[in-house]
């Protein structure tokens, strides 16, 4: 096979990427190892900075998700049974989020690609990329069906979107690779539920038992997470336990209530921080969670990957018009300023609202005097508000 652009992977990085090439005329092949169902409902986050939400719609994805995604103006953050609002307008001239799930954009795209763009390949299990030092890269992959048998895509580039436990990063030798990360000694338990969520807008609650995040998937469909001990398995946690703890966790002193419902769906997701620079070796590039991993409390971690694969989009369009690669040799330096702020938001957040394990009574007090600070204060509100309905991209 032969295309200009072999993209490896079809999370939101790979299929944003593919669409945004064909609207620029540019022809490129998904590789995807999974298969479609396993890609449309693999559970992930929900939030769309208004960055994002503009570069779907400009790309022609954005109908159902204008239809169905709830646009939210602020968060709730929770501490010492104190409710307090970030009123997201307000502290940044306008800005807010969608609510508009991770499976439903890979839905919309997935749909996308199969009905206008080039080809998808779903079963294609990208094994590695050769010659990226030269001008003819190339993906060696097994595709479904030819058991025994290795394809080999042949391409002008390579763009590795396959994932923190992909092949692309691998191609970069050790000698130029600089790893960057912090893991925490918790993750996250998260529910589905058939409930009304309890509360219009996203609460994140900071508790002496942990930390705790009531948001949604619809007005029908709450999605919730708890706090859990690193290693902690799905099964450990009984329905009722996790409803339980939930309950603890988002005391108030008012008459606040959070309401239960059928829980359909229950998985752990470990917390991580990492960057792989750079994001470039010759005709690879790696976006998304190839190159950079953020822990969820910030809900960054899509919308990272929507800024690397704009970038590169127009990039190659730029060295299309122009015939300069000014903007490709910049791809890496570009993309990792906004994924270090992104990172750097990430990590406040995650540090701000989570009590690790053996946290001393000094540190339960000064993580108190930061959501004080953020709770009294415009300028920390506003750098919260900021980081989190998104950076701009350059
Ligand atoms: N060959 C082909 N496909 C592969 C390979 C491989 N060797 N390895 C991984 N993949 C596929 C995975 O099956 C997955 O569908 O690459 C895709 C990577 O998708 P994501 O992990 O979703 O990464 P990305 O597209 O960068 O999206 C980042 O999604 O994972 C979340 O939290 C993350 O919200 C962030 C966003
Ligand atoms: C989600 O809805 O899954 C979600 C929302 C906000 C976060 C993380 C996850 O910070």
């Amino acid at each position: 096979m032969r295309t200009t652009v072999g993209i490896i992977g079809a999370g939101p990085a790979g299929l944003l990427l593919a669409r945004l090439l064909r609207n620029a005329g540019i022809d490129s092949v998904v590789l995807e190892s999974r298969d479609r169902a396993y890609v449309e409902r693999r559970q992930r986050a929900g939030i769309l900075e208004q960055g994002t939400v503009d570069v779907l719609r400009a790309a022609g994805a954005g109908e159902r998700m204008d239809r169905e995604g709830l646009r939210h103006d602020g968060i709730e953050l929770r501490f010492e049974r104190e409710r307090h609002r970030v009123d997201f307008p307000a502290r940044t001239g306008g800005s807010s989020v969608l609510v508009y799930a991770q499976t439903e954009v890979c839905k919309d795209l997935i749909a996308l690609q199969l009905k206008e763009g080039g080809p998808l390949l779903f079963g294609a299990e990208a094994l590695a990329v050769e010659g990226a030092l030269t001008d003819r890269p190339r993906v060696r992959f097994r595709y479904e069906g030819h058991e025994g048998h290795e394809d080999v895509l042949d391409c002008d580039y390579v763009v590795g979107c396959d994932g923190f436990r992909g092949v692309a990063r691998k191609a970069v030798p050790a000698a130029l690779s600089r790893v960057f990360e912090r893991t925490y000694p918790f993750g996250w338990l998260g529910i589905l539920a058939d409930v009304a969520p309890s509360h219009d807008e996203l609460v994140y609650a900071r508790h002496e038992r942990g930390f705790a995040l009531l948001s949604m998937r619809s007005p029908a469909v709450s999605r919730l997470y708890l706090q859990v001990p690193e290693g902690t398995e799905a099964g450990e946690w009984a329905d009722e336990e996790i409803w339980d703890e939930l309950e603890r966790r988002f005391e108030t002193g008012d008459d606040w209530r959070l309401e239960r419902g059928p829980v359909t769906s229950k998985s752990v997701t470990p917390m991580r921080s990492y960057v792989h620079e750079p994001m470039r070796y010759g005709r690879l590039f790696l976006a998304g969670d190839a190159a950079h991993i953020v822990p969820p409390t910030g809900a960054k971690g899509l919308n990272l990957a929507v800024g690397d694969v704009v970038t590169f989009a127009r990039a190659l369009t730029h060295l299309g018009d122009t015939g300069s690669a000014e903007r490709l040799d910049a791809y890496s330096e570009a993309c990792l300023r906004r994924v270090w702020q992104a990172e750097r938001f990430s990590y406040d957040m995650t540090t701000l609202l989570h009590r690790a394990p053996g946290a001393t009574p000094f540190e339960d007090r000064i993580q108190l005097a930061r959501l004080r600070r953020v709770a009294t204060s415009r300028a920390a509100e506003t750098d919260l508000a900021e980081g989190y309905t998104g950076f701009p991209l350059e």
